[in-house]
């Protein structure tokens, strides 16, 4: 198959930051894109329902003449969200899901939770409202390996968390090992999880093996081989419970290449080239589709895209240029091996 034509995917994890940087990275996702769940870990986070309008007002503005791209909301769960505010948010339709960052988990989230009794009448109010939990599935404990922190957060913070909290819904983003599949696949309709190109393309080895290569260290750090199998077993087959998210974090070179570099993969303008050959080479370009553009919408309960996007296969393509933003760039992320599939 050289040719494909599927439903315009949506992108169901997406750092879109603000200012120059969302300026400078929009574009990407706007062009493949037709709608995606937009992080809200700015500095300060996006907390209410005003200031996640404010947001939304912001990336509209930002968006090119010719982009059709709806940008879907989530607020940041703190200590002190009001369970009102979030459902006032989301029955205004302004709000798509509730972002659980535990504290210090990750790239901007000094804000998220540190104390789960405190945010119990948000999760009991969301249960009863149908609003998704998104979760960044990682234990913040400096005790625990960081390739572990997945795998403990869900037998010490997920598995009772839900268990307190009966027909709350539930998205474990970004998962990076089989205990997480096989979590999210035990844990019936209510649960699902988003799985990353670049999780998909690469094992811990390329941040490592041979030289450090700050590119590719994100949160969730990626993992062993057999568990990016394990990865690719699930979208390949495009098992219902899996979609995806690409958490596609820009961040300037400047700040990825630093002593201290932080964390974060550029991948929106190559997700779906990566995907494309990852699937082909799989024998399940048929199932893209699924993966990319059906699964995520059913959970969320929204009708699937109308329009179309056609990838062709042709000779490998340069790798792509960093992208300008402000007086910045970014790095755009390269899987390691060439990509042949270019959007038509
Ligand atoms: C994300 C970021 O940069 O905002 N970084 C990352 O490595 N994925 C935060 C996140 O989703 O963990
Ligand atoms: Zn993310």
């Amino acid at each position: 198959m050289t040719r494909l034509t599927l439903r315009r995917p949506d992108d169901w994890h997406l750092h879109l930051r603000d200012g120059d940087l969302l300026a400078g990275v929009i574009d990407d996702s706007a062009r493949h894109f037709a709608r995606a769940l937009v992080m809200p870990n700015l500095v300060p986070p996006v907390r209410t329902g005003a200031e996640a309008a404010h947001y939304r007002a912001r990336i509209l503005a930002a968006l090119p003449p010719w982009a059709d791209f709806t940008p879907l909301m989530t607020l940041y769960l703190t200590e002190d969200t009001n369970p009102r505010d979030i459902l006032c948010a989301w029955r205004a339709g302004l709000v798509t899901a509730v972002k659980l960052y535990p504290a210090g988990a990750t790239t901007n989230s000094a804000s998220g939770v540190r104390d789960f009794d405190r945010v119990r009448g948000a999760l009991e109010a969301m249960a009863a409202a149908g609003v998704p939990l998104c979760v960044h599935g990682e234990v913040t404990d400096p005790a625990v390996d960081i390739f572990d922190r997945e795998a403990v957060f869900l037998d010490r913070v997920l598995e009772p968390l839900r268990r307190t909290t009966p027909g709350l819904r539930v998205v474990l983003e970004h998962v990076t090992t089989a205990e997480g599949l096989a979590y999210v696949r035990a844990g019936g309709p209510a649960i699902a999880g988003t799985i990353t190109a670049h999780h998909l393309a690469i094992n811990r080895n390329a941040i490592l093996a041979g030289g450090i290569r700050p590119h590719y260290y994100c949160l969730p750090v990626a993992k062993r081989e057999h568990h990016r199998l394990a990865l690719l077993a699930a979208a390949t087959a495009a098992e219902p419970a899996f979609f995806l998210g690409t958490d596609s974090a820009p961040h300037p070179d400047a700040d990825k290449l630093a002593p201290c570099g932080c964390a974060g993969c550029y991948t929106a303008p190559v997700a779906l080239a990566v995907l494309a050959e990852l699937f082909a080479a799989a024998g399940a370009l048929a199932r893209l589709e699924r993966f990319a553009s059906l699964n995520g919408a059913a959970f969320y309960g929204l009708a699937p895209n109308l329009a179309t996007v056609t990838l062709e296969r042709g000779p490998p393509l340069p790798p792509p240029a960093p992208r300008p933003a402000g007086t910045a760039r970014v790095t755009v992320f390269d899987p390691g091996f060439p990509l042949h599939w270019r959007v038509v």
